[in-house]
């Protein structure tokens, strides 16, 4: 199960989640990359068999402007199969906390196989990190039920 892990990132929180995420893939077994947003090749999306999209919120409650095309992507190719899930780091003082994970999370409910979201306060903690350890879980969860993997 080939999975991407594709992030946005301007002050480093999302960065340490979307490691944290990669280091969880890892260590279940799945075949990850990680990729900052503005580096990924949009052509290759429709190779993965999974895809873990990690993402700030900006403005109120808005998309990164660098992951916008990605989440165009999403909307425009065919994408029914791949198995995805979505996790961002926000900030509960703006009123629309973590946003852009709403956002993607229900456009990839839409056109893929969406399996799990997460939303994390800042840079992640001790505590999140046995959440990053489910998300994991989740998105094996899926790619079986999927048969992707066996
Ligand atoms: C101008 C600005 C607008 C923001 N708007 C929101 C928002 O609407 N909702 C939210 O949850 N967080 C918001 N944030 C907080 C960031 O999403 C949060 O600090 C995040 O951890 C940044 O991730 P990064 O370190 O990967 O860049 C905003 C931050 C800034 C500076």
């Amino acid at each position: 199960m080939k999975t991407l892990i594709v992030y946005a990132s301007r002050t480093g929180n999302t960065e340490q989640l979307a490691s944290l995420l990669y280091e969880n893939c890892s260590e279940a077994g799945m075949e990850a990359e990680l990729i900052r947003v503005e580096e990924f090749d949009l052509k290759w999306l429709a190779s993965y068999a999974a895809c873990i999209v990690v993402t700030y919120t900006w403005g109120s409650g808005d998309l990164p402007r660098e992951i916008l095309p990605l989440f165009e992507a999403f909307e425009q190719t065919e994408l029914c199969g791949l198995v995805t899930g979505v996790a961002g780091s926000g900030d509960q003082c703006y009123p629309d906390y973590c946003g852009a994970v709403d956002r993607f999370r229900d456009m990839l409910y839409a056109h893929t196989r969406l399996a799990v979201t997460l939303k994390v306060e800042l840079a992640p903690q001790r505590s999140d990190k046995e959440k990053c350890r489910k998300f994991a879980e989740k998105m094996i969860e899926k790619a079986k039920g999927a048969a992707i993997l066996n």
